[in-house]
């Protein structure tokens, strides 16, 4: 459906957990926080670190993300995409991604990951109607990756990138954090990585939300446009291997037709304003106009140019 701006909003971002087997600098603060504190015995079950770093979240059920996605379904909800903290610590991830697929409307579930938990599932994922997935990865030198992730084994995201291509995924990405002084030298070592592994890498702006806001403390977004030249150079199946998300110095609002779910059950209508709408307890026509409330109360931008994101909550409890 339309917004009040006349975009057309079919795009789903749906976070499945909080949680994370890794810690970035730019996502969570040092310590585990007090977000972490709950503790659903239905959801450890199905949390492969609620015993481990942080107790798990009141993540929803798999049936629950699937009933929330019919209802975005029915709304003109085309394509989801499913985020975290990090989806894959969810063990039932291939259900989910299974279920949003044979829902009926939906014509692409794709997946955001950090990749190092993926490679037992990713046969299962494609089985599942996975269509494709964007892995995270902020550097390719193994001790930076470890500090930016507080911990984090390049190795295993790399093995992540491997499964991924056994298992069939065609059209794999990697996302690149980009931050002034810590792995703003690496463009060139991505470029020729993209180019070694036919993948695309996109080079993301960094957003001053959450702890990423002390990362770049004079509020100055990286001159993107000073890689421009080596965006949009085509790679294999003439997708460009090269690319550069400014949500910053090139904001893309104008265009936005996305709406986002946390994990808590709160729709969000933009990443960066502190409106959110509760689906807690909602089914029916009730869960149906709850998201399409939340798709009228789409701002028409974001502010981040004048500092901060007015989002009352940090990336790690939105989904990225
Ligand atoms: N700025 C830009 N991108 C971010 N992400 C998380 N936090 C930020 C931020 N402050 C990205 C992750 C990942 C996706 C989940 O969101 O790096 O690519
Ligand atoms: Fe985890 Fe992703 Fe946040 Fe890093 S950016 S801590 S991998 S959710």
């Amino acid at each position: 459906m339309r917004d009040r701006f006349g975009r057309e909003v079919d795009y789903l971002r749906l976070s499945v957990t909080e949680g994370c087997n890794m810690r970035c600098i730019y996502c969570r603060p040092q310590a585990a926080s007090a977000a972490f504190t709950h503790d659903v015995p239905s959801c450890r079950e199905n949390c492969r670190i609620a015993s481990a770093r942080e107790p798990s979240c009141g993540n929803p059920s798999a049936e629950r993300c699937i009933e929330i996605v019919e209802a975005a379904a029915q709304l003109g909800i085309r394509k989801v995409r499913i985020t975290g903290g990090e989806p894959c610590v969810r063990t039932d991830l291939p259900e989910i991604a299974r279920g949003i697929a044979a829902v009926p409307g939906i014509e692409e579930v794709c997946l955001t990951t950090n990749g190092t938990l993926i490679a037992p599932m990713a046969a299962a994922l494609k089985a599942a109607g996975l269509a494709r997935v964007n892995v995270s990865i902020d550097s390719l030198d193994q001790d930076r990756y470890r500090e930016i992730t507080r911990g984090g084994s390049l190795a295993a995201a790399l093995e992540g990138l491997d499964a991924l291509a056994a298992a069939g995924f065609e059209g794999t990405k990697v996302n690149c954090v980009l931050m002034p002084g810590i792995n703003d030298d690496e463009v060139e070592g991505f470029g020729a990585f993209a180019a070694e592994r036919g993948i695309g890498v996109r080079f993301i702006e960094l957003m001053p939300i959450g702890p990423a806001r002390e990362l770049n403390p004079y509020q100055q977004p990286l001159p993107l446009s000073s890689l421009s030249p080596i965006a949009g150079k085509p790679a294999k199946g003439n997708r460009p291997q090269l690319q550069v998300i400014a949500p910053i110095s090139a904001p893309f609002c104008s265009q936005c037709n996305r709406i986002r779910v946390t994990a808590d059950e709160q729709a969000k209508p933009c990443l960066h304003s502190r409106e959110e709408l509760s689906l807690r307890g909602l089914s029916g026509d009730e869960l149906v106009d709850a998201l399409r409330a939340a798709i009228l109360a789409k701002p028409a931008g974001h502010n981040l140019a004048s500092g901060a994101s007015e989002s009352a909550r940090d990336m790690s409890r939105i989904g990225g």
